[in-house]
């Protein structure tokens, strides 16, 4: 696996670093209430993991399932719900757990959904924001780090569905896509 990688953008005790400052800053933000934390599976399964021990509070958490992908590097911009949340969100403090913002599809069309079930509020953390490829008018409450237009795997982040354990987070060489 690692000798597929071109460079590494954020090693894990990077990773570790940043997700901690966001666990804080969520501790901060949400004292004295409950926050559900709601991961968009399967790319933000680690970096969900991570951040919820790095939360201090009785948060619950939930788990969603989407495809807009295929097993391409470009988002196709059809969003369709795989599996949904198993608890009601009416009335709770949603947090909403992503990998990669990236046109904006999923989290637009997510969001629109979620906020018809009447949360008490709805915030979006994405471990990383791909600004530049944005299609959608949608931004992040909470981001660890903001990168360029490159593909990025590892860290739950995957290419065709592989890659997904490395445990930092790294640029993936041309010939790998070149291959297939
Ligand atoms: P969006 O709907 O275009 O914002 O895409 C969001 C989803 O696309 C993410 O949850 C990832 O699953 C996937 N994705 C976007 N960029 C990358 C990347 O660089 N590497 C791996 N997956 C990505
Ligand atoms: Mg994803």
């Amino acid at each position: 696996m690692n000798q597929d990688i071109e460079r590494i953008l954020f090693t894990e005790e990077a990773l570790r670093h940043r997700v901690g400052q966001l666990g804080a800053q969520i501790t901060t933000d949400y004292a004295g209430k409950r926050p559900v934390l709601a991961s968009v599976l399967r790319g933000s399964y680690i970096f969900m993991a991570d951040l919820t021990r790095a939360i201090d509070l009785p948060i619950t958490v939930d788990f969603m399932s989407v495809s807009s992908y295929g097993s391409g590097t470009v988002s196709s911009g059809q969003v369709e719900i795989k599996k949904d949340l198993s608890d009601s969100i009416e009335g709770r403090d949603l947090i909403l757990v992503e990998d990669i913002l990236d046109s904006g599809n999923t989290l637009h069309y997510l969001r629109t959904v979620l906020q018809a079930r009447k949360p008490a509020s709805i915030r979006i953390c994405t471990l990383l924001d791909k600004p530049d490829r944005r299609s959608q008018p949608i931004t992040a409450d909470y981001v660890g780090f903001t990168i360029p237009d490159v593909f990025i795997v590892g860290y739950g982040l995957d290419y065709d569905e592989r890659y997904r354990n490395l445990p930092y987070v790294g640029m993936l060489k041309p010939s790998i896509y070149a291959e297939s």
